[in-house]
């Protein structure tokens, strides 16, 4: 068999790790073409050693001397962020795993399509900012883009072998976060501590505290709207915090769809890197005599975040890229201790009440509104 050749976008990070794990238990389908990542170049050091990628990028010219200077193996090194868009669409690579955290992500994303290769898409950043431009050049160029985002991979397997003219709606779980029974008015006083802890995943800093304010579902919904194709009445969310059912597809006839599994990340992304076999993945099997599963509605109080995105959706053109500057922004300043968990909402709401939204034409186009939208954020901050 010809091993799948992959480059791994973000391997430091908590999907690249997991990603690494499930290229290692199956050396005779995969290998590593190339990698990025930003600063974490211990790790990075380490996994060159054990994968031997071809070429890696990194993010500032300091780190890539250092990895030089560190490194027992021969591999090429750049920085900056030219080279994340070379790692994403190097010659030999079959397979992009698009796992940079935040809107960092879109151009790699948008290399790695304009050079043909398929996306097991991490980074839904992309497609909130840039959705209908990239699937238009998936489309393109032929590009399949297989979800790694484990809400998205259930729907994916859901709808596989049934019409999509029978399909009602989508129904996305989400875990609810940390403060899912929290009283309202301690909101306000929950610190970058208690947000970080999140009942069921373990995840990367920054989508952990977007679980917890509900964002990162309503940056979902808009993933979903681009991948599946559905207008935002057809896109449902309800709360599971046992985060088992991973997501539903409902249909005509009142049948319901639903992919369960164990929640651990390598169940979706061996599902994207071998589609459409299925590999062994690690993921422990379900118990069914020990499982209960509840599900109840979003509180739109609790979850203000969530009302905003699907106003973005709607709004459409760079009102969703603005959505996820003004987050950006504000959950830094919440990680840095200088505005409340519940300034995130303000701040995200006060954005997008001044953001003027327009159809982007471009990639360009949809940077310059998030350069306006982190400037706009920035200053609703001062009064967050
Ligand atoms: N974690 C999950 O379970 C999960 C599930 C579904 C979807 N996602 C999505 O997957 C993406 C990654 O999430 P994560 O949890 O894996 O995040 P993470 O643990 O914070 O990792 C982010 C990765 O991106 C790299 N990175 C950040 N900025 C970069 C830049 N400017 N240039 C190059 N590399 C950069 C980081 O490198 P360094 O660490 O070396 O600086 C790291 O490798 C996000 O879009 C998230 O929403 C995550």
């Amino acid at each position: 068999m010809k091993r799948k050749g992959i480059s791994i976008l973000g391997s430091t990070g908590s999907i690249g790790t997991n990603t690494l794990e499930v290229v290692r238990s199956h050396p005779e389908r995969f290998r590593v073409v190339s990698m990025a990542a930003g600063r974490n170049i211990a790790l990075l050091k380490e996994q060159i050693e054990e994968f031997r990628p071809a070429f890696v990028s990194v993010g500032s010219e300091d780190a890539a001397a250092a990895l030089r200077n560190s490194l027992s193996v021969p591999v090429a090194v750049e920085a900056g962020p030219g080279a994340a868009m070379k790692a994403a669409s190097l010659d030999g690579v079959d397979m992009t795993v698009a796992a940079i955290s935040g809107a960092a992500g879109l151009l790699p994303t948008m290399a790695a399509v304009r050079a043909g290769k398929d996306i097991a898409l991490a980074n839904k950043e992309s497609l909130v900012l840039a959705g209908r431009l990239v699937m238009e050049e998936a489309a393109k160029r032929g590009v399949n883009v297989l979800p790694v985002d484990s809400e998205h991979s259930a729907v994916f397997q859901s709808l596989l072998g049934h019409r999509r003219e029978d399909l009602k709606r989508i129904i996305l779980t989400a875990s609810g976060g940390p403060f899912l029974k929290t009283p309202l008015p301690e909101l306000e006083r929950m610190g970058p501590e208690e947000a970080l802890k999140h009942p069921r995943w373990k995840m990367g800093r920054k989508v952990t505290i977007d679980s917890a304010t509900l964002v990162n579902k309503g940056f979902e919904v808009i993933e979903a709207r681009w991948l599946f194709g559905l207008p935002p009445e057809k896109i449902s969310v309800v709360i599971h915090p046992q985060s088992i059912v991973h997501s539903m597809v409902e249909y005509i006839d009142g049948a319901v769809m639903a992919q369960m599994s164990a929640p651990d990340m390598r169940s979706p992304i061996s599902y994207a890197l071998a589609y459409p076999e299925r590999i062994a993945s690690g993921t422990e099997p379900l118990d069914f005599s020990r499982l209960s599963l509840d599900f109840s509605a979003p509180e739109p109080e609790r979850y203000p975040c969530l009302g905003f995105a699907y106003e973005a959706l709607k709004t459409g053109g760079t009102a969703p890229a603005a959505l996820n500057a003004a987050d950006e922004v504000a959950v830094e300043l919440f990680l840095e201790g200088r505005i409340p968990f519940t300034g995130i909402s303000r701040v995200i709401g006060e954005v997008l009440g001044a953001h003027q939204s327009k159809e982007p034409g471009s990639v360009e186009d949809v940077l310059e509104a998030d350069r306006e939208a982190r400037r706009l954020a920035r200053s609703a901050a001062a009064s967050a």
